[in-house]
């Protein structure tokens, strides 16, 4: 036996994922699987736990929001912040709590991946980017601008991240809800990151 995957089925995730999410999803979460090993492997990443944490990062996105502020809960939200949160804010959360109990799934940096494949945050590692990023550019996404991101992402990982966090913050302005702080810190972080300036 050798590396995450081994201690893992993959066959157990995928029926997993068959039952819990819409058929939509499901080729969804085939496709980050997919195109988050294809950055892993060009970008120098564990491609097995690019796999994984591909495959799981919305295993969690169909859960009714009791289920999710349960689950939430469980991976070490509060439990004032889990209620306030929308269910959208939960499911990378309730995910980690998911891939523990029922995946013994213990790997904190695919963990740290999953919980965070929505906002982003500061600083985060190789695995964490390679998921935020596949999440946006997997191939049937479609919006404005997806085909340049998908060329700009296997040529500069840093500035491709930049330009998700600004369409993610686009969309949340036009829709007029709140933006996480975790997308502001993340973006400013790879700005500063490019200076050369990450320290202060
Ligand atoms: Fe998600
Ligand atoms: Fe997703």
């Amino acid at each position: 036996m050798h590396g995450v995957k081994a201690m893992v089925h993959e066959q157990d995730i995928l029926i997993f994922l068959e039952e819990n999410l819409s058929k939509k999803r499901y080729r969804h979460s085939v496709n980050v699987c997919r195109t988050a090993e294809s950055l892993a492997l060009h970008y120098g990443c564990d491609p097995e736990k690019a796999v994984l944490a591909g495959l799981l990062h919305d295993c969690a996105r169909e859960l009714t929001k009791p289920e999710l502020v349960q689950f939430a809960v469980k991976a070490g939200l509060g439990a004032a912040e889990a209620a306030a949160e929308p269910k959208e804010l939960l499911h990378g959360p309730a995910a980690v709590y998911l891939c523990r109990s029922l995946f013994n799934l213990n790997d904190g940096d695919i963990l740290a991946a999953i919980r965070y494949h929505t906002t982003g945050r500061e600083n985060m590692s190789l695995l964490e980017k390679i998921i935020f990023l596949a999440d946006f550019i997997e191939p049937e996404r479609d919006f404005p601008g997806v085909a340049k991101l998908r060329r700009l992402a296997f040529r500069d990982l840093r500035r491709a991240l930049i330009a998700a966090c600004d369409t993610t913050i686009r969309y949340i302005l036009l829709k007029g809800m709140p933006i996480h702080t975790d997308t502001v810190l993340a973006r400013n972080y790879l700005i500063r990151e490019g200076a050369g300036n990450t320290q202060s």
